[in-house]
């Protein structure tokens, strides 16, 4: 075998390269700005002007179609979270929304990879093989596969779950993460019942009886747990990543119209997003990519097909509504490097389907 040395995404040769024609127009700022990036642009980066705009397509085919859905207009699903409405799924992750009312009558294992539970309303207390642990609206849950666990809400809570099936969660070195505890609260829980579990494996759901409740661990050690993080706790605001496996990532958003000014309002340039499918939910705030956008929503940006350039913000194009737009957004963000296939089960009237014409 050849050895052929070091190789580089960006080499020093090549890096910071122009090229620009005068006979081109436009001149000087006008045309149309596009970003391309690889690794979510955190390798090799490229900026580019066109004439015309990336966006201005007059028709498309095919499978590749930007999308958004209105999840608050989804009826409550079943109530075994393992089965939720699945919005999207790909080879290595699957993406469902859950609704919750009281407490869940069953315990459930998910042996088909790690999940990731976002909570987007509500509050509660999750119990399971590591103790107990309260949560609240922008909490992010990681619990491992193979874990048992249960919720219950004190008032109706509304969840977004990544699973990453056949994978586990790396965690973001920089946040510190919260455990649960062994306290009053897990131990008054345990008790002598039938206490059934439902397992998820291959999607299919098999179900365990017991004559006591198994959420009776009496001590744990080690570096395996459920865990959570609210993002009001992170360090870092702004764009923060907390979980990732070797196809995906998941991170937080925050921004701060007001504070940090219109210029940061500015819509983001042109993008195809090359290397990954990008994922949004709209947790909190008046969106300032698109009018339209409101919490409880998800958009979907599948890669190679150009969006942004956005021309109907809530900031971006309508000034007067400056000032009456909310302090802060906050955004849950998914990138899968493994192409994400949409569900045909989603009901009519959730997707807005003008989204793909929102540019
Ligand atoms: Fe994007």
């Amino acid at each position: 075998m050849t050895t052929h040395g070091e190789f580089s995404p960006s080499p020093a040769s090549f890096r910071d390269q122009t090229r620009h024609n005068p006979a081109a127009r436009p001149q000087g700022e006008g045309g149309f700005e596009r970003e391309m990036g690889r690794e979510g642009f955190s390798g090799p980066t490229c900026h580019l002007r066109h004439r015309h705009p990336p966006t201005g397509w007059t028709s498309f085919e095919g499978p590749l179609r930007p999308r958004a859905y209105d999840l608050s207009k989804l009826a409550a699903g079943p109530s075994c979270p393992l089965q939720a409405r699945r919005l999207m799924h790909s080879r290595s992750a699957e993406i469902r929304f859950w609704r919750l009312d009281g407490r869940m009558q069953s315990l459930v294992r998910n042996a088909d990879g790690d999940m990731m539970i976002f909570v987007h309303n509500g509050q509660g207390h999750l119990y399971c093989d590591f103790g107990h642990m309260a949560f609240r609206d922008g909490d992010y849950l990681l619990i491992p596969r193979g874990s048992l666990w249960r919720l219950e809400t004190e008032e109706p809570a509304e969840f977004l779950m990544v699973e990453a099936t056949n994978r586990a969660f790396l965690l973001a070195d920089s946040v510190t993460f919260t455990r649960p505890e062994i306290d009053d609260a897990y131990l008054q829980q345990q008790d002598e019942k039938n206490w059934i579990v439902h397992i998820k494996r291959e999607s299919a759901i098999s179900t365990l009886t017991y004559p006591f409740n198994p959420l009776d661990t009496v001590e744990w050690k080690g570096d395996l747990s459920v865990l959570g993080i609210n993002w009001r706790d992170l360090r870092d605001r702004g764009s923060q990543a907390l979980f990732a496996t070797d196809r995906l990532e998941i991170g937080n958003f925050v921004r701060h119209p007001k504070q940090q000014g219109r210029a940061a309002a500015r819509p983001a340039v042109c993008h195809s997003n090359d290397d990954v499918d990008e994922l949004m939910f709209y947790h909190r705030g008046a969106f300032l990519a698109c009018e339209n956008i409101h919490p409880g929503m998800i958009t979907f940006h599948p890669s190679g097909f150009p969006h942004g350039m956005d021309t109907g913000g809530a900031a971006g194009n309508h000034p007067a509504s400056y000032d009456s737009i909310p302090d802060e957004e906050v955004v849950m963000m998914l990138d899968s490097r493994d192409m994400l296939h949409v569900d045909d089960t989603i009901p009519g009237g959730v997707e807005w389907k003008g989204y793909v014409h929102s540019w």
